[in-house]
């Protein structure tokens, strides 16, 4: 979609437990701390389609795969008219936790072709940079039930989410920058500010 951008949209992409959320909150704080004018988001988001999907974390089977696609994308359609595009004409730092590459690889890896899920978002802008996080699937298993205490969602079974991270590999965009989120938060944060720096002098 044609959108008169002056801001940046960089999204945090990888599968669950990557780190994404933490990585995404700590750029947020550091960007805050220079003057940026940011703005946090994610998806699913908490509209009504947002609503409905997560209303299927714990029975994902009861629809097809064709109606899931449909709904993160009438998810996503509303994320951009409502929140995205403003923001992007408005000059925000825009950090979202998933985007539509998640539906390429979470879909992907249910069944649906690849390129035609990425063709179903062409109403989607592109982003600026997406960092994709990358660390074994047990990693990021670990830290979802050990870290945040949680039980994972039919979303996050282990077989499932190794099909999504081959996904996730295959992807080839250009504004794809993957990082090693097995290492150390700082680390991890260190990178991150490393890639994002060249997009802010664009910016000044
Ligand atoms: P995601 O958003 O990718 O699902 P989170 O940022 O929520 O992942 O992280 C999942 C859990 O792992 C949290 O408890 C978080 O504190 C912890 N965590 C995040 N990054 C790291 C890291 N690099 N090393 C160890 N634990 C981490
Ligand atoms: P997640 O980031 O874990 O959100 P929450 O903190 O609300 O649990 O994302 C929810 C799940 O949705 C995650 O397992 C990935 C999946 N997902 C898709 O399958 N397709 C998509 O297009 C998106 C955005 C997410």
């Amino acid at each position: 979609m044609a959108v008169n951008r002056t801001g940046l949209l960089i999204v945090f992409e990888g599968t669950d437990g990557t780190g994404k959320s933490t990585q995404l909150q700590l750029l947020a704080d550091t960007l805050q701390e220079q003057g940026f004018p940011v703005l946090s988001t994610r998806e699913p988001t908490e509209g009504v389609y947002g609503r409905k999907i997560r209303e299927l974390y714990t029975h994902r089977h009861t629809i097809s795969q064709e109606e899931e696609l449909d709904l993160f994308l009438a998810d996503r359609k509303e994320h951009v008219e409502e929140i995205l595009s403003p923001a992007l004409e408005a000059g925000k730092i825009i950090l979202c936790d998933r985007y539509y590459l998640s539906t390429i690889a979470y879909q992907g890896a249910a069944g649906l072709d690849p390129e035609y899920i990425l063709a179903r978002n062409d109403f989607a802008p592109a982003p600026d940079l997406v960092l994709l996080f990358q660390a074994p699937i047990q990693t990021g298993i670990k830290r979802i039930t050990q870290g945040r205490g949680e039980r994972l969602n039919d979303f996050e079974k282990e077989d499932y989410l190794r099909q999504v991270a081959i996904m996730f590999s295959q992807i080839e965009l250009p504004f794809i920058r993957r990082i090693d989120a097995a290492r150390s938060i700082e680390a991890i944060h260190c990178d991150v500010l490393n890639l994002v720096q060249p997009l802010l002098e664009k910016l000044q």
